[in-house]
């Protein structure tokens, strides 16, 4: 079932109006997902393209004039967001299947609204390629989420030292610059969505910009390549030290989005709490090695052959502790995942979340499952139980969803799990691609 929650429409320009089809409607899909528990997971599955990845290149193609074709882009709620929010910044956008071509040499827009933003937080990602490319913009503020307060305050911080003039007005960042310029910018912690902002800011500024303690994560490496490929000069992308050399202008690419790292993580742990033996194809395990590491000490098998991880797990699960930081550190887009291997391991281990405030949400769910876990403020002691049960229970955020769904497959009996739209946002068809492992899962409406 799905109700509409509100719905509008927008002019695009003269030459382009989204078709009957594409009028955006905030949906929120009521489906849920029913999962058997008992059914250890075989056989192989295939790894979609990295979501937050996707999402900064796909936006990169504000910098260029000329149509962009990028493939292997997953079919997420996310990515519609994206293109929607493209669209209407007056880019001419063509998708089939995993293929997107973008151009946006027209671009007729600066604006990107609260009713797309506040879908996606990080439709922030226009701000930074906006003002290098109109030398304005006007982006909705994100507010906060499920898992924290999420400030943008660095992202401000850094377009301020590039030159940009920053206003906070009703609800709307506005910043102008009509000629931005390298400058050193420091970012007191290392943000992703900052640093990538930042960088596409800074492409076509004068001069220099460094970036020092900068974000080291795959898909930062993977935005700066594609935005080499259209021609920047970006060197250091993946250390704490990125320096951009401004260059005039930038031109469309081909290119490939990289895997998901998460979603390669997700069936991992999925194979190791269900004593499943399954191979995970077309995955990049060098992004992974914080937890192939942690899940090796579990007691799972886990074997590397090339762009195939192959995870056997075992009836005995040992306890491990985590703690979550920035890459290379073991993710906090996989703290909810682990933290349900960890519910049925033998033994006590500590969850320690230290780049989000608030990202225990799903411990409550887990704790109606059987599950035995105790927070105290940003750590969480889970000792292990024999058993799961099932329970109906209800997903707060992404990532939330999937260690819900994990628990389902573990638990005994039928765990319905609500609100599943989070997980449409990030993971392609991912009860089918359970189902195909042998898990007793549908999604029902
Ligand atoms: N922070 C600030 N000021 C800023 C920006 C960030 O204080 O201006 C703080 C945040 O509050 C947080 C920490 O810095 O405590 C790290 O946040 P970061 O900015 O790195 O997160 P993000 O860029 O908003 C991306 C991913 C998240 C992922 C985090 C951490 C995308 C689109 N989102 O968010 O992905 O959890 O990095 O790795 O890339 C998900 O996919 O489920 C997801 C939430």
């Amino acid at each position: 079932m799905k109700i509409a929650i509100g719905h509008f429409q927008f002019k695009i320009n003269s030459k382009q109006e989204l078709t009957p089809d594409e009028h955006i409607k905030t949906e929120v899909t009521l489906d849920k997902i029913i999962v058997e528990g008992g059914h250890p997971l075989k056989g192989q599955v295939n790894i979609s393209g990295a979501k937050n990845a996707a999402l900064p290149i796909l936006i990169s193609s504000l910098l260029t004039e000329g149509q962009n074709t990028f493939t292997n882009v997953p079919n997420l709620q996310d990515i519609k967001s994206t293109l929607t929010l493209l669209k209407h910044l007056g880019a001419r956008v063509e998708t089939h299947g995993h293929t997107v071509r973008i151009d946006c040499s027209n671009l007729g827009n600066h604006e990107a609204p609260y009713d797309l933003v506040r879908k996606m937080r990080a439709s922030i990602l226009v701000l930074g390629p906006l003002v290098a490319k109109l030398q304005k913009a006007r982006v909705s503020l994100p507010g906060g989420c499920a898992i924290g307060a999420r400030p943008i305050n660095l992202h401000l911080k850094g377009l301020k030292h590039l030159g940009a003039a920053i206003e906070l007005k009703h609800g709307y960042v506005e910043a102008s610059a009509p000629n931005l310029r390298g400058d050193e910018i420091y970012l007191d912690t290392p943000t992703v969505t900052g640093t990538e902002n930042l960088m596409m800011a800074a492409v076509m500024a004068q001069g220099q910009t460094i970036l020092r303690n900068a974000a080291r994560e795959p898909e930062i490496m993977a935005l700066a390549d594609v935005l080499n490929q259209m021609g920047a000069h970006i060197s250091g992308a993946g250390t704490s030290v990125i320096k951009i050399k401004g260059v005039k202008s930038l031109h469309p690419v081909s290119t490939r989005i990289i895997p998901d790292r998460i979603e390669t993580g997700t069936f991992m742990v999925a194979a190791a709490m269900t004593q499943g033996d399954i191979e995970i194809l077309n995955c990049e395990p060098g992004h992974l090695s914080g937890l192939i590491n942690r899940l090796r000490l579990t007691g799972a098998d886990v074997t590397i052959n090339g762009n195939i991880i192959r995870v056997k797990g075992h009836d005995l699960i040992n306890s491990v502790d985590i703690k979550t930081m920035p890459y290379p550190g073991f993710p906090t887009d996989m703290q909810a995942q682990f933290m349900t291997l960890m519910s049925v391991a033998n033994g006590l281990s500590l969850i320690s979340e230290r780049i989000f405030e608030n990202r225990f949400m799903h411990v409550s769910e887990l704790k109606r499952m059987g599950a035995d876990i105790r927070v105290c403020g940003r750590s969480a002691v889970v000792q292990g139980v024999p058993n799961l049960s099932a329970a109906p229970v209800m997903a707060s955020d992404l990532r939330a969803s999937a260690s819900l769904i994990l628990a389902g497959l573990v638990a005994k009996g039928k765990t319905e799990v609500n609100r599943i739209y989070h997980l449409d946002r990030g993971y392609e068809a991912i009860e089918d691609k359970f189902r195909k492992l042998g898990a007793a899962i549908k999604r029902v409406a």
